[in-house]
């Protein structure tokens, strides 16, 4: 049964927490637990997606910069994307907020099974960390596509006339704050993947005695892997190992 709780205690939420009104899969908290882990890996996606885009700095201004044109070059097509996946993170967000108010609320509950499975479902540190990457995701629209943080790294033109992505990537992550504010939010969001990716498995129910500890494992390990792969950005800006092209500086 995908059930990360016993049935029958489930239902008791569902059906005592159901919001008046909501009808479809977010009737229950089972439903809204099903909607937060398939929009989750659809943000999956394009964590995945954006990291193999961004790693290509290693390579130097010119595939990064190509690739941010050629992004650019889908013009509508791009904007359906977005729009997309603005859908998605606005309705992982909500939802995930819906559920963590139900724990709050079975938490104070008045019998024991109740307190017991919004300790499981607890996960508290998931309400923190999300909204920290929430915070993190405005500050990073702010900063690379509305360009109005750190605008002084914005604006510049590489010798093919492209919107140079790279100096401003390097630019801002050689000032220390910049680099360090980006740190930890990828850190966070690792520890937000780490206990997120698990609960799908659950929620999806991959759940068997004999692999429940390998599953357990896949969370932390991707969660690591994605912190990692975003971390190697800002550290090796700051280490000198990936730096501006000759004749680009910023005051
Ligand atoms: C070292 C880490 C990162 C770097 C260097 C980076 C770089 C960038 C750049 C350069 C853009 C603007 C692309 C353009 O308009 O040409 C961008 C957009 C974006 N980034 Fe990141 N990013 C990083 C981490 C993240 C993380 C961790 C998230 C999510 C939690 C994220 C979410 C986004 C989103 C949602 C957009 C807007 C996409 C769009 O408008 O098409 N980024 N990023």
């Amino acid at each position: 049964m995908p059930l990360s709780v016993p049935g029958a205690t489930t239902r008791l939420r569902g059906e005592n927490l159901a919001m008046n009104g909501t009808s479809g899969p977010l009737r229950s908290s089972i439903g809204r637990k099903l909607v937060v882990a398939l929009t989750g890996l659809g943000l999956v996606g394009f964590l995945l997606g954006h990291l193999l885009g961004n790693l290509q700095i290693f390579g130097g201004p010119e595939p990064l910069n190509a690739y941010a044109q050629t992004l650019r070059n889908l013009g509508p097509a791009l904007w359906v994307v977005r729009l997309g996946l603005l859908a998605v993170a606005a309705v992982h967000v909500v939802v995930a907020l819906q559920l963590a108010a139900e724990n709050r609320a079975a938490r104070g509950g008045r019998y024991e099974v109740e307190r017991r499975l919004a300790a499981s479902a607890g996960s508290r540190s998931m309400l923190l960390t999300g909204l920290v990457v929430v915070a993190f995701v405005l500050y990073h629209l702010a900063h690379y596509t509305w360009q109005v943080v750190h605008p002084e790294f914005a604006g510049r033109l590489d010798a093919a006339g492209r919107h140079d992505v790279y100096s401003m990537v390097v630019g801002s992550f050689q000032q220390p704050l910049i680099a360090g504010l980006y740190a930890l939010a990828v850190v966070l969001l690792g520890l937000h993947l780490s206990h997120g990716v698990s609960s799908v498995f659950q929620t999806l129910g991959f759940r068997h005695p004999r692999y429940e500890q390998a599953l357990a494992r896949v969370g932390p390990a991707f969660g690591a892997l994605v912190a990692a792969g975003y971390l190697s950005i800002p550290l090796a800006v700051q280490a000198g190992i990936v730096a501006l092209p000759p004749g680009v500086t910023f005051p």
